[in-house]
């Protein structure tokens, strides 16, 4: 009986080692992908200098915050396991005077800590902070509306929603603003996030350096659709951005057969059928999703404004392949 009470604690055991050993190489692996394609809100791998900077301040506090830990844990189990006084142990000294040299110590050991996640934070917060920048900047100015975003190149008249293409080595100078509710502007990839408020124009600037696609999302709570405001944006070499903003500047598809009119305010539809997604990026951009979200709007985004047109049949389809066709 007693050997088996051993060997089933046994196997216990050798099953805990067994799961611990699985979740640190679960944990490996996930260090090792490549993390915008597996975690699309990845911050750690940052492809900006904004990231970059925002990164290494992140590691910095990180490696000042472990060290105390580390401290705090082992005098802890100090204190518990090896300076505790045990049954029939002699009284310990009075503690009610203080030893100069210790209080001297825990004052200013975490003042030197203080100070050395104050300076970094700081330099950080004024660099990320810049009054002026260079004359090559590209200006996107960044609105936000309950719930859908739309991005506007004043130098360029470009003028497009949900997704938006930068280029990279290039600095660009986002201007925030809101026209309802407080939102939050968040690139993870690039490090970015800062508060869209009304009334108040917030700037965000930066150099993306690796291409590639990204993905965006409001960060503020601000309504029922606030988790379905998403974007995704774009960073290109040089000459795929100039092709994208010379086929913007394009005018849009005439409809070639029966002509309808819809009236509503929302986003610019001119090159709609070149957008990989719809619906403030919560769907992929495909005739089937078109119509469903043309049908319904509120079942894909609770809340939205976007009216719903009453359109079935024929009517429907032609909306929805007119749409798709505006490359
Ligand atoms: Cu906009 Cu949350």
């Amino acid at each position: 009986m007693a050997r088996f009470a051993r060997s089933a604690r046994f196997d216990r055991l050798a099953t805990g080692r067994r799961m611990i050993a699985l979740l640190a190489l679960a944990s490996m692996a996930a260090g090792c992908a490549p993390s915008v394609v597996r975690y699309p809100m990845d911050t750690l791998s940052p492809k900006s200098d904004l990231g970059d900077w925002v990164t290494s301040l992140f590691w910095q506090v990180t490696v000042w915050d472990s060290i105390v830990l580390a401290v705090v844990v082992v005098t802890f189990l100090l204190a518990i396991f090896v300076f505790s006084t045990r049954e029939g142990d002699e009284e310990p000294p009075s503690t009610e005077h203080g030893g100069v040299a210790l209080e001297l110590a825990w004052t200013v050991i975490p003042a030197f800590i203080l100070l050395a996640i104050t300076w970094p934070t700081v330099k950080t917060i004024v660099r990320t902070q810049p009054e002026h920048w260079p004359a090559n900047t590209l200006t996107v100015r960044v609105v936000a509306r309950q719930w859908w975003w739309e991005f506007q190149y004043p130098t360029l008249g470009v003028n497009v929603a949900d997704e938006f293409h930068i280029p990279i080595n290039r600095p660009i100078h986002f201007e925030l603003i809101s026209e309802d509710v407080i939102h939050s502007f968040f690139m993870p990839a690039l490090g970015g996030k800062r508060d869209v408020i009304p009334g108040q124009e917030n700037q965000m600037t930066l150099i993306a350096y690796v291409p590639g696609n990204y993905y965006g999302q409001c960060a503020e709570f601000c309504g029922d659709s606030h988790a379905n405001m998403r974007f995704r944006f774009v960073v290109d070499k040089r000459e795929d951005f100039d092709a994208w903003v010379k086929h913007q500047l394009e005018g849009p598809v005439k409809p070639t057969s029966k002509e309808y009119t819809y009236n509503f305010k929302g986003p610019d539809l001119t090159h709609f059928g070149s957008r990989t997604t719809l619906a403030g990026s919560m769907l992929d951009n495909t005739p089937a999703n078109l119509a469903q979200w043309i049908r319904d709007p509120r079942a894909v985004k609770p809340g939205a404004n976007m009216p719903t047109l009453g359109l079935r049949g024929d009517q429907l389809n032609d909306l929805v392949a007119y749409l798709e066709s505006l490359k």
